[in-house]
């Protein structure tokens, strides 16, 4: 019988990071997750994901300097950008987008390790650019350009809602990005590391893996959480929609893992900053209507919640539309793709899983008028 999840296979040894599923344990370069959720910025990491060590002040200041000067667009994305805000989803867009920057990157077809690193920095700095330009767009905004002032994650805010955001607003976000920033070999990572395994380029790695991040059963899902939330309405609510949502076979999304059997440590972290955020916000009801969820989904199926349930519930205060959940999913886990796409080529060997054959055998070719 084939392992089709592939869930035994270890088809790379990695620097980057590691899980203990059962003890529900993460770490970035032997950091613990919940150390980094509460020191470390969203930059440190990062420097940490790709150099595995924690960035000195100055190598930290000068990776902000580097990607702050990267952050504007192109001219061939700016032009192509209101095209896309009327006509493809937030993810089609960037998916569209990391393959077009390719054409205007300044390293071009070198393939030289400084030159992967550059333009793994120069990806991580454009994508909020690209996220907020296509909403600002879409809504019919005027864009607002980068603030060099400001760091990574407040940036995004401040040119996505066009004005500068409340620093505690601003370090919550920079904590999802920690959170988010990268997680083994996941389905995305994994199409990253088999594209860069055929030394592809490493705007090729991305674009795939963006494609993979998309789909519902991985970075989709924090979507798909939002939306089931919205649905349920009120916490005393959640106990029937989840009942009738088993009763139909129907998965219960920001719940289960391929690795975690108990509670998914980014999960911890994000439940307790949905609860401040809504606190903070006066707009409790999201915290309680997913943590509701989480009790009735553990009580009728067994199964803990996911990073991406209660991603959704900060996500939401903080004034995300829905469909932009997952391109900041994508964001955050820029930083562990570009790494693991420099891992593979550091020390690489062409990614080619086995298949079991279970079709006919001994056939011989008819002529197509005598088939039928
Ligand atoms: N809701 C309902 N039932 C579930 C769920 C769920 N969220 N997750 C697993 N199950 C059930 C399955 O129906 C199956 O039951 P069965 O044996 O009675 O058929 C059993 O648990 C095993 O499920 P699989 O899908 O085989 O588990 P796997 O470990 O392969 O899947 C996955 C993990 C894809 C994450 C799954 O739990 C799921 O679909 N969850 C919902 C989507 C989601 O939240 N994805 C985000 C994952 S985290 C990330 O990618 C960042």
């Amino acid at each position: 019988m084939p392992d089709k999840g592939l869930r035994e296979i270890v088809a790379a040894s990695t620097k980057i990071s590691d899980i203990d599923g059962e003890k529900g344990r993460l770490w970035y370069a032997g950091y613990d997750i919940a150390d980094l959720a509460q020191h470390a910025s969203f930059e440190e990491v990062i420097y940490l994901l790709h150099h595995t060590e924690l960035p000195t002040r100055t190598q930290l200041e000068e990776l902000n300097e580097f990607m702050v000067g990267e952050r504007e667009m192109n001219p061939f994305l700016a032009k192509i950008m209101p095209t896309l805000a009327q006509q493809a989803s937030p993810m089609s867009m960037l998916r569209t987008s990391v393959s077009a920057a390719s054409a205007y990157d300044p390293d071009g077809w070198d393939d030289s390790p400084e030159a992967e690193y550059r333009k793994a920095m120069r990806l991580i700095a454009k994508i909020p650019t690209l996220i907020a330009c296509y909403q600002r767009l879409r809504t019919g905004q005027e864009v607002v350009p980068p603030n060099p002032k400001l760091p990574h994650a407040a940036n995004f805010l401040w040119m996505l809602q066009g004005e500068e955001p409340d620093p505690a607003d601003a370090r919550v976000l920079d904590t999802t990005f920690v959170l988010y920033a990268d997680h083994t070999m996941n389905a995305s990572t994994f199409t990253a590391r088999i594209i860069a395994s055929t030394l592809s380029d490493m705007f090729s790695a991305i674009t795939g893996a963006i494609g993979c991040l998309k789909g519902p059963l991985h970075g989709g899902a924090n979507e798909e959480a939002m939306k089931m939330a919205e649905e349920v309405g009120k916490p005393e609510n959640a106990a029937a929609y989840v009942a009738a949502r088993l009763e139909r076979h129907q998965k219960i999304m920001g719940f289960g893992h391929a690795v975690y059997t108990t509670m998914d440590p980014r999960a911890t972290e994000l439940k307790q900053l949905a609860r401040e955020l809504g606190e903070r916000h006066d707009d409790i009801v999201w915290a309680d209507i997913f943590e509701a969820l989480q009790e009735t989904v553990f009580e009728q199926k067994g199964l803990w919640p996911n990073v991406d349930l209660y991603a959704a519930g900060v996500y939401h205060v903080l004034g995300i539309a829905t469909d932009l959940m997952t391109p900041l999913f994508a964001l955050a886990r820029m930083a562990g793709w570009t790494a693991h796409v420099r891992e593979q080529y550091a020390d690489n060997k062409v990614i080619r899983p086995g298949s079991e054959y279970v079709g006919p055998t001994g056939r011989v070719y008819e002529p197509i008028d005598q088939r039928g």
